[in-house]
């Protein structure tokens, strides 16, 4: 029997290259996949090869439909079936809450473009081959930030949100052939808030979130791989379900008590 096959989108750094990394690592085919920088997502790749894995290595960007599209029928063409697919690609800008006027319609679309429909557009794409597989199954990172009111941006917050939504119709609307949940990371250590945040700034974020979650520790990208991994492998009977990955940040916060 051919090996099962992992499609992870967003897969050239930080959760994305995780999850890559442990499913090649308990023996699934690999698609890597980026939009704009080669470079990382081929470091990914070949790091997943020699875990053993067969490797498609595929720039698409998800907000463009026929990309998504093409990706699915490269998969066919290779492998000719997909088990699992997580929607990790994700974008944001970063704009303070209060600052309602920093915050345009086109930062709205175009966030939504990446976490909301470009995660829709790439289950579209691969559902027929996941159907085919029992046992099939979708995840979609999401964030704390679509629970807590707290993250990069309003538009984010919102987005995020709206994918948590998807989840659950998707969840009822390929039943029961697929499952379909969803995953919220608190704080990652992963170059996306230092990036957009600066050095500084990040640290200090970073420390907040140690201080008020309960686990009084920042997600590392592997926790996050887990999550999805067993969502996608375990969880036989979990399916339209939203599960924080943040050391108990939005649910159980420990709003200075420590
Ligand atoms: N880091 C956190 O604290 C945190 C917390 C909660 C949720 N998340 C979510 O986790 C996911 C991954 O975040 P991360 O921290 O691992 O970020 P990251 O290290 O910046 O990785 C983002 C990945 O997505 C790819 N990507 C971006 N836009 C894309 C597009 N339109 N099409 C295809 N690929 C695209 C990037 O490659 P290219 O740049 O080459 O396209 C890269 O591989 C995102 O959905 C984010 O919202 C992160």
């Amino acid at each position: 029997m051919s090996k099962r096959v992992a499609i992870i989108t967003g897969s050239s750094s930080g959760i994305g290259a995780a999850t890559a990394r442990l499913f090649a690592r308990n023996g699934f085919n690999i698609v890597i996949n980026y939009s704009r920088d080669p470079a990382p997502a081929q470091a990914v790749a070949d790091e997943c090869r020699a875990l053993g894995a067969e490797v498609l290595l595929i720039k698409a960007n998800v907000a463009d439909d026929n990309d998504c599209r093409a990706l699915a029928k490269a998969v066919d063409d290779k492998w000719g079936r997909a088990d699992a697919l997580v929607n990790n690609a994700g974008t944001t800008r970063f704009v303070d809450s209060r600052d309602l006027d920093g915050l345009s319609a086109h930062d709205f679309h175009d966030i939504y473009a990446v976490n909301v429909i470009g995660a829709f557009q790439m289950v579209r794409a691969i559902a027929p081959l996941l159907r085919a597989n029992p046992g099939a199954a979708i995840v979609n990172v999401s964030s704390t930030a679509s629970v807590a009111g707290i993250g990069s941006s309003i538009a984010y917050m919102a987005s995020k949100g709206a994918l948590n939504a998807m989840t659950f119709g998707l969840a009822r609307a390929l039943g029961p052939a697929i499952r379909v949940n969803a995953v919220g990371p608190g704080i990652v250590e992963t170059s996306w808030l230092e990036k957009g945040i600066g050095a500084e700034r990040y640290e200090a974020a970073r420390k907040a979130f140690v201080a008020d979650s309960t686990l009084a520790a920042t997600v590392l990208p592997e926790d996050v791989a887990d999550a999805c991994y067993w969502l996608c492998t375990g969880a036989a009977k979990t399916t339209g379900e939203f599960i924080l990955v943040d050391s108990g940040y939005a649910k159980f916060p420990v709003l200075g008590a420590r």
